[in-house]
């Protein structure tokens, strides 16, 4: 991928936020493995960038799993990050009960540009099924595109019981067609209490 690609970028800049916002965290866990659970991933453009962010993290074994509803996202993903150690499942996250191959006890679960104005309840359920498969000392992590969603997200987050630890507004955000909406505006990072 050129450098000045502008998913490029956003990669670099996911980079820092996660090195910036998520790594203190997992740092105090020192942790030997990585389990990362990527929700609603699409096609998963920021899979290099999680994997090397957590290979960097922890001196042991890295694995991602990326989930979506959307078969032709899931393949595209399969496709492009044949070679990383990852995983790419046609999962509805709401229903993640179902599913045991997926596992839990997951040191990071992300939900990037997590979508909750588009369905709250629904979101709700991707939230809660999120939270469950972190692990006891696991981070929950979303990001997201417009400031009002942010904080719906978080609010929604809190009542099911998480914790915010952090949320962090990414000035070097880029900034798309839409009013108000930017690629990773914010990241939080949260714990079940
Ligand atoms: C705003 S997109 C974000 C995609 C990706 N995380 C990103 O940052 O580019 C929201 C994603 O949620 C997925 N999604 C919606 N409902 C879902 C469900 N019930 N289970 C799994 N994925 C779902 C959609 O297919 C879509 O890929």
């Amino acid at each position: 991928m050129s450098s000045d690609n502008p998913i490029a970028k956003d990669m670099r800049v996911l980079d820092s936020l996660l090195r910036e916002n998520v790594a203190p965290h997992l740092r105090e866990k020192a942790l030997r493995d990585m389990r990362i659970l990527n929700l609603a991933c699409g096609q998963c453009d920021e899979a290099e960038t999680l994997v090397k962010f957590a290979q960097e993290e922890t001196p042991g074994e890295v694995q991602l799993i990326g989930a979506d509803i959307r078969i032709r996202e899931i393949l595209q993903a399969r496709e492009q990050h044949a070679k990383l150690p990852a995983e790419f499942l046609l999962e509805d996250a709401t229903r993640l009960d179902a599913h045991k191959q997926i596992g839990d006890g997951f040191n990071m679960v992300l939900l990037r540009h997590q979508n909750f104005w588009h369905g709250p309840e629904l979101w709700k359920k991707i939230f809660e099924q999120g939270l469950e498969r972190t692990g006891d000392d696991g981070l929950l992590v979303i990001t997201s595109y417009y400031d009002k969603e942010h904080r719906l997200a978080l609010d929604a987050l809190k009542d099911l019981g998480a914790e915010l630890i952090e949320t962090k507004h990414n000035l070097l955000a880029r900034k798309l067609r839409k009013p108000g909406k930017f690629v990773d505006k914010h990241m939080a990072v949260l714990r079940r209490k």
